[in-house]
């Protein structure tokens, strides 16, 4: 049977240094990894992992420096030995396997890209992007291939017989995408891959990442300690903390839902508008009525809701448009039947359900009655009237916002107050220019939560 998780990994331990398995002992009993332990000779540098990663998903594993990212990726293809516990790759436990053996995993189902590349210098691209071929002793007509076709993935087709040193730092970093995919392994695992690119060029390379990941489906494990990157790539998220995962969820769960203090700290500085969206910031819609009801109907609704449009569906739901105050009344008085012929687009404005809610702000501005959310399926979801997207923004702010930090520091980039999304969609010319610069600034990962060099 096939299983949908290509790695499992349970009770996971890795600690460094003599009276490992003692120290792993009083780790399972409860100890914290900087007390009892204090005795022993040991870093104990991840404890009790548990997690499946799904096939064709990006898992990424995010933490300060020092929390165990690498050792715990490490352990994921056997180039470390844990101390304890076991990870399956496709069903098989690889803790069990022989050196032989691991290196025929590394090959043939689990490549590795690394923060800086590790590119040949004096060989060309295209060798560079055909080395993990070469060392699993293929023949040259199909290393070339295979190179020539993964440099085409990551738009480099012109650049085969360059060398390295001829390349910008993103295109490098293609490079080492180019050769984890030339090896064709199922499952990728990117330590850092991305944090030695300045944040342009990073961004470039995440995208890239995100197209070719649409197409191939592939499984990556992908660390990061940059909050945003990990918003971006992740399907789900594990965040890691001394050792240990303190918390996996999406994206979503962890900004609306951190498992504890220190999750709620990591992420508070995040763009949140470019993570949760319209469907989390939507309301019940007051005034709903069926197309085939009369225009009588919806007066009353207009009435009892106090609102100033009704919003109509029709055939399972699905969203036509609104009736306002004055179309029913005329309606009525021209003896309409149903709303069929009244019912207009553009007095709402629709956005889809899973849009940031960075990007619901024109819709929200333009449109004279709460924006209409509609689903997958063209059903009305629910709406967002302006205020309910400012109140909403001035939560996340409020959240985003450390109390040391005056409330005026955070809004130019990160953090769209409503003050300024006032400012900045209120005179009509000002334009989409002007509205897309916060959110592309915001998406820049800022160098933090970590204290390593950049
Ligand atoms: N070979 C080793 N021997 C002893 N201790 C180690 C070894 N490798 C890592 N450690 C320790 O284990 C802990 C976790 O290190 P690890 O490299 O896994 O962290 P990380 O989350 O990848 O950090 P970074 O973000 O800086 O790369 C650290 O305290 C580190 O000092
Ligand atoms: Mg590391």
């Amino acid at each position: 049977m096939e299983t949908v998780s290509a790695l499992t990994v349970k009770s996971l331990y890795k600690v460094y240094g003599n009276r490992a398995d003692k120290a792993v002992e009083l780790l399972r009993d409860g100890a914290h990894r900087d007390e009892k332990l204090a005795g022993l000779p040991v870093t104990a540098a991840v404890i009790d992992a548990n997690f499946e990663v799904r096939r064709g998903e990006i898992f990424v594993v995010m933490g300060l420096s020092g929390s165990g990212k690498s050792t715990l990726i490490r352990m994921l293809n056997g180039l470390l030995t844990p101390t304890h516990g076991t990870v399956e790759v496709d069903g098989v436990d690889i803790t069990k396997l022989k050196p032989a053996a691991l290196r025929r995993l590394r090959r043939e189902k689990i490549s590795m890209v690394f923060q800086h590349f590790a590119l040949l210098p004096h060989r060309s691209v295209l060798d560079n992007a055909g080395y993990a071929l070469e060392v699993a002793g293929r023949p040259r007509a199909e290393r070339r291939e295979r190179a020539q076709q993964a440099l085409r993935m990551v738009g480099l087709d012109g650049w085969a017989d360059k060398l390295p040193q001829e390349l910008s730092g993103g295109m490098r970093q293609r490079v080492g995408l180019a050769r984890a995919l030339a090896a064709g392994t199922d499952i990728m695992l990117m330590d850092e891959a991305f944090s030695a690119l300045d944040p342009l060029i990073r961004r470039e390379v995440q995208d890239q990442l995100l197209e070719l990941q649409a197409e191939l489906g592939k499984t990556i494990v992908f660390i990061t300690h940059d909050l945003n990157e990990a918003m971006r790539l992740g399907d789900r998220i594990a965040v890691m903390r001394d050792g240990r995962i303190v918390q996996i969820g999406t994206a979503e769960e962890i900004l609306t839902d951190p498992s504890n203090d220190y999750v709620a700290q990591f992420v508070a500085d995040v763009d949140r508008t470019r993570i949760l969206t319209a469907s989390s910031v939507m309301e019940r819609p007051l005034g709903v009525v069926d197309v085939n009801s009369g225009p009588r109907v919806a007066s009353r609704v207009l009435r009892d809701t106090q609102t100033s449009a009704v919003y109509v569906t029709g055939r399972d739901k699905r969203f036509l448009g609104t009736v306002t105050a004055d179309e029913a009344a005329r309606a009525v008085r021209d003896g309409k039947q149903n709303l069929q012929e009244i019912v207009s687009t553009g007095y709402a404005r629709t956005v889809a359900d899973d849009t940031p809610v960075a990007d619901i702000f024109a819709a929200c501005a333009e449109s004279p009655a709460p924006v209409a959310v509609i689903d997958a399926a063209g059903r009305l979801a629910g709406v967002i009237p302006r205020v309910t997207l400012l109140s909403a923004l001035g939560s996340m702010s409020a959240d985003a916002t450390d109390d040391t930090t005056a409330p005026g520091a955070a809004v130019p980039a990160t953090d769209p107050s409503p003050a300024t999304e006032t400012a900045r969609t209120a005179p009509a010319g000002s334009g989409a220019a002007t509205r897309e610069v916060p959110a592309q600034v915001a998406a820049e990962p800022p160098a933090r939560l970590t204290g390593e060099p950049a």
